[in-house]
């Protein structure tokens, strides 16, 4: 499911925060006196000389941000500005005292500056700074500098993501008039260490900070308790990705100028909130992955001034009522808890919501008709839940609304037509509910996203589905649709990038014209005959076509070597009349080829030299009436099944994303003689499935090269000669299937090897001699090996007497 792809949270964060802080902040600029000659000639040269220490690289790592969210003109440093003959207090980013004429504050944040910083700075002489702010430029990885500490009358301090790392100097807790305080380094977060007594000497003398900003940080080693001894005065505590553990002293709920608190963390860090006594003036609270105690207290209900809440730190019970008294609130979101209950109805109280999100929790009982209240939501987000009932009528006075994600719960009912009608809906989730009867009418609303998958609509596929003109991802699989009124309709959506219809009872002929956006086509499972019709054009995007499980005939259209990104091509299950398509071999992204239970027949072999299938690991051909031998040449050029790392690193499910979309594909196995459809294709998956043909002569050496096969599967052939002890080497074989072949000789000892083997069948073949022993062999029943006359050993009772099998107690010592 798009919407829940995880980014890596503090990417996501940093998006988040940094476009709120732009939105938000005022756009003071560093006042600039042209008209007297205040700058000391001594200060003026400090910072040449400081300009010199660094290039200007406008490929830095956070040169995007800068651009992007500072709206810094691209490709200008502000010390271009600096030199020599003009004023320094007219420097872009220099200010200076009017009277005095001393350089009191240097902002130089997004001056794409790179180079290590010096220890020995000439930046240091400039005794009178007030506020420095070094944000993001690279310092590669320099340490901060401990003469920092020589800015006795700092007040402002932001070195935040400019890449310094190491430890913090001790000296920065010298700086006993900080105000403000950003140390934060998300992106280099195991580099810049806080260490424990630096900081409790921070704490300790920054008698007058009101905002605290160390995200990222390596606080490993802080006691978490020393933050109970910050300054009163603090409004801002900002640490995400700290690794802070142990347990956080919730007096920082009773700061009484507290107005955003951001925590997050792992299990590790707990933070209790309190039943009462909440006293800080807090806007923006949020707390994520770490423990906060069980329940949501009912004084939370005190916090008049919040504006966000955002609570992911495994809660459950109910919400108390009192959230309702939040009525400054404009974002909720109490995602990924365990609460249950029912949503309570004070809710609705909260007109000024914007965002509200409480999926992945347990919410059971109704969608509140109070809902409807909260006129300014673009955010309702209720997806991963047990909500039942209908979709209350009230909300259909969301008329602000562009995302409604009802996904995941027990809905119910026929879908209201007004949810066709919301003005402004972009993207609707309402699939994997149990809404039911038929759609009448799609309006013109400007949706992009539909999914209702995975209900129990049915009826025809109206064609005002062709209103809906923006739509990019249309998801109506799984559910009874059983007609679709003009097929061609589909050509009229002229975004569509994914168009999913399977497992409906769909009849007809497949669409003529498909629009040419579309990256994936899957009408898996319905009843469509007749020919694959189209003349896929030159320049085709198709990346996954899957038609299994239909009734088309006819000749695998020629025209598909056009789509050049394809990367699954799935026809099983039709009556489909072809040769082998070589012609395929060609195509440089292919990695799942599914011909299975077709009329495919003759010869399986290249035509020509160089790579084929060269990204290919899921070949299916069973149950077709092919030829002759196993098709040797393809075999030693399955580069993609040879990839001996391919199980390194943590597997991941074979997407097709698109700038606006994403889909997860699927596939059906056969595991054990089922066919099941496995929801996610890994991509590790590799298999060969040459079963029920026809194919002949012997398994060649080479199949031990795929080292990467999952699962082999030659049965119901007419194979001859051994079975390979090359086999041996395929270590990630989880199921071999031989049976029904006219194999002889013994079971290479070799396929011991195969440890993680959990299916074996080499049944009714021609084997002879001893059975292996030993690993997955002892895990093997009699099934494994009836009908071949020539085996004995363990677990078929015929003894090999003497002849190769020592007695088996001697065996298990091994
Ligand atoms: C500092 O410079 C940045 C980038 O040019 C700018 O966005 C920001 O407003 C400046 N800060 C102050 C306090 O002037
Ligand atoms: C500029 O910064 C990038 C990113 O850190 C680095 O790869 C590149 O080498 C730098 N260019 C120069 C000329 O130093
Ligand atoms: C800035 O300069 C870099 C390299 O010097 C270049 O790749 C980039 O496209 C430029 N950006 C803009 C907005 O001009
Ligand atoms: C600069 O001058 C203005 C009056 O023009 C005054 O209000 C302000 O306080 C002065 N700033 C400093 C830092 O002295
Ligand atoms: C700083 O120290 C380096 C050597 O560590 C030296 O080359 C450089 O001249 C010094 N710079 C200043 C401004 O003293
Ligand atoms: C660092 O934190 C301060 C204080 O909250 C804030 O004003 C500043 O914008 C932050 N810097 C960046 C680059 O986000
Ligand atoms: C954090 O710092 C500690 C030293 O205080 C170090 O042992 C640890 O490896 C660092 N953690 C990460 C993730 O870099
Ligand atoms: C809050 O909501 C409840 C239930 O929906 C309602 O009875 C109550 O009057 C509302 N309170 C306010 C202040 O609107
Ligand atoms: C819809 O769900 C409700 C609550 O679970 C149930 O009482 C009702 O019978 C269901 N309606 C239909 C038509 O299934
Ligand atoms: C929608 O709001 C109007 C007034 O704002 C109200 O009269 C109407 O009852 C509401 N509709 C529903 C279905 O709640
Ligand atoms: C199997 O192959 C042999 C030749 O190797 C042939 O004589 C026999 O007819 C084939 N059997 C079947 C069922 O095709
Ligand atoms: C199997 O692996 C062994 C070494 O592990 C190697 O000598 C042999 O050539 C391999 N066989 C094949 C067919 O790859």
């Amino acid at each position: 499911m798009r919407i829940f792809t995880k980014l890596s949270a503090p990417l996501c964060l940093l998006f988040v925060f940094l476009c709120l802080k732009t939105a938000f902040s005022s756009s003071i600029h560093a006042s600039s006196f042209s008209t007297t000659h205040l700058c000391s000639h001594e200060e003026a040269l400090a910072l040449l000389q400081f300009k010199t220490s660094f290039s200007i690289n406008y490929t830095v790592l956070y040169a995007d941000n800068c651009v992007d969210f500072f709206y810094t003109k691209p490709n200008y440093s502000k010390i271009e500005s600096w030199k020599e003959g003009i004023d320094c207090c007219s420097w872009d980013g220099v200010s200076c005292d009017n009277v005095t004429g001393h350089v009191i504050a240097l902002n130089l944040s997004c001056s794409f500056l790179y180079g290590t910083f010096p220890s020995n700075s000439t930046l240091f002489f400039l005794r009178n700074l007030q506020s420095l702010n070094l944000a993001l430029n690279d310092f590669r990885l320099s340490k901060i500098p401990s003469e920092i500490s020589q800015f006795t009358r700092l007040k402002h301090l932001d070195v935040s993501f400019s890449r310094f790392s190491g430890q913090v100097p001790r000296e920065i807790a010298h700086l006993i008039k900080l105000v403000s305080l950003n140390l934060s380094n998300y992106y280099d977060s195991s580099d810049l260490i806080l260490e424990t007594t630096t900081f409790k000497n921070l704490v300790h003398n920054l008698s007058e900070v009101r905002e605290l900003v160390l995200s990222g940080v390596n606080m490993t080693s802080v006691n978490p308790r020393f933050f109970m001894n910050l300054s009163s005065s603090l409004t801002t505590l900002e640490l995400f990705e700290t690794m802070l553990r142990g347990n956080f002293p919730n007096s920082i709920f009773c700061f009484p100028n507290l107005k955003n608190f951001y925590l997050n963390g792992k299990r590790d860090l707990t933070i209790d909130l309190p039943s009462s006594n909440w006293s800080s003036p807090l806007q923006w609270l949020y707390l994520g992955g770490v423990d906060c105690g069980r329940r949501l207290p009912e004084s939370i209900g005190d916090l008049k001034s919040l504006q966000s809440l955002s609570l992911g730190c495994n809660l459950e019970g109910s919400i108390p009522a009192s959230i309702g008294n939040l009525s400054q609130l404009i974002r909720l979101s109490l995602f990924s808890n365990n609460f249950n209950g029912q949503i309570p109805t004070t809710l609705g109280n909260l007109t000024l919501l914007t965002s509200l999100d409480l999926s992945n929790n347990q919410f059971s009982g109704p969608i509140p008709a109070s809902i409807g209240n909260l006129s300014q939501l673009t955010y309702l987000i209720l997806s991963y839940n047990n909500l039942n009932g209908q979709i209350p009528s009230s909300l259909a006075n969301l008329t602000q609304l562009p995302y409604l994600f009802l996904s995941y719960n027990l809905l119910n009912g026929t879908l209201p037509p007004w949810i066709f009608t919301l003005p402004f809906l972009e993207q609707l989730y309402l699939n994997h509910n149990q809404f039911q009867g038929q759609i009448n009418q799609f309006q013109q609303n400007p949706l992009t996203l539909l999914d209702l998958s995975n209900n129990e609509l049915q009826g025809s596929i109206p064609n005002s589905i062709a209103n809906l003109v923006n739509l990019s991802y249309l998801n109506l699989s799984s559910n009874h649709f059983s007609d679709l009124i003009v097929p061609d309709m589909f050509s009229m959506l002229q975004n569509l990038e994914i168009l999913d219809l399977s497992h409906n009872n769909l009849i007809g002929k497949i669409p003529n014209c498909l629009p040419k956006s579309l990256s994936v086509l899957n009408l898996q499972a319905n009843y469509f005959d007749g020919n694959i019709p189209f003349g896929f054009p030159e320049g085709c995007g198709l990346r996954n076509l899957n038609l299994h499980g239909n009734q088309m005939d006819g000749l695998l259209p020629r025209s598909l070597v056009n789509c050049r990104m394809l990367e699954v091509l799935d026809v099983g299950n039709n009556n489909i009349s072809d040769t082998f398509p070589h012609w395929l071999e060609s195509l440089p992204e292919l990695q799942v080829l599914v011909l299975r239970s077709n009329k495919f027949h003759g010869f399986v072999h290249s035509t020509k030299e160089g790579p084929s299938f060269p990204k290919l690991r899921v070949l299916d051909l069973s149950s077709n009436y092919f030829v002759g031998a196993l098709p040797l040449r393809y075999i030693e050029n399955f580069n993609a099944m040879m990839d001996p790392h391919r199980d390194g690193g943590s597997p991941e499910y074979m997407m097709v994303s698109t700038i606006a979309n994403s889909y997860q594909c699927s596939l059906v196995v056969t595991w054990k003689g089922f066919d099941y459809e496995l929801q996610g294709i890994l991509t590790i998956f590799s298999t060969i499935h040459l079963s029920n043909n026809k194919f002949e002569g012997e398994i060649p050496d080479v199949i031990g090269k795929l080292s990467s096969l999952k699962g082999l599967n030659l049965s119901h052939n007419n194979l001859t000669g051994h079975i390979p002890s090359s086999l041996g080497n395929l270590t990630n074989l989880e199921w071999l299937d031989l049976s029904s072949n006219e194999l002889t000789g013994k079971i290479p000892d070799e396929l011991v090897s195969l440890t993680q083997l959990s299916v074996l069948n080499l049944s009714n073949n021609h084997l002879v001699g001893h059975i292996p022993q030993g690993s997955q062999f002892n895990t093997f029943g009699n099934g494994s090996y009836e009908g071949n006359l020539g085996l004995c050993g363990i677990p078929l009772s015929k003894s090999c007497d003497g002849i190769g099998t020592p007695p088996s107690s001697f065996q298990e010592k091994d």
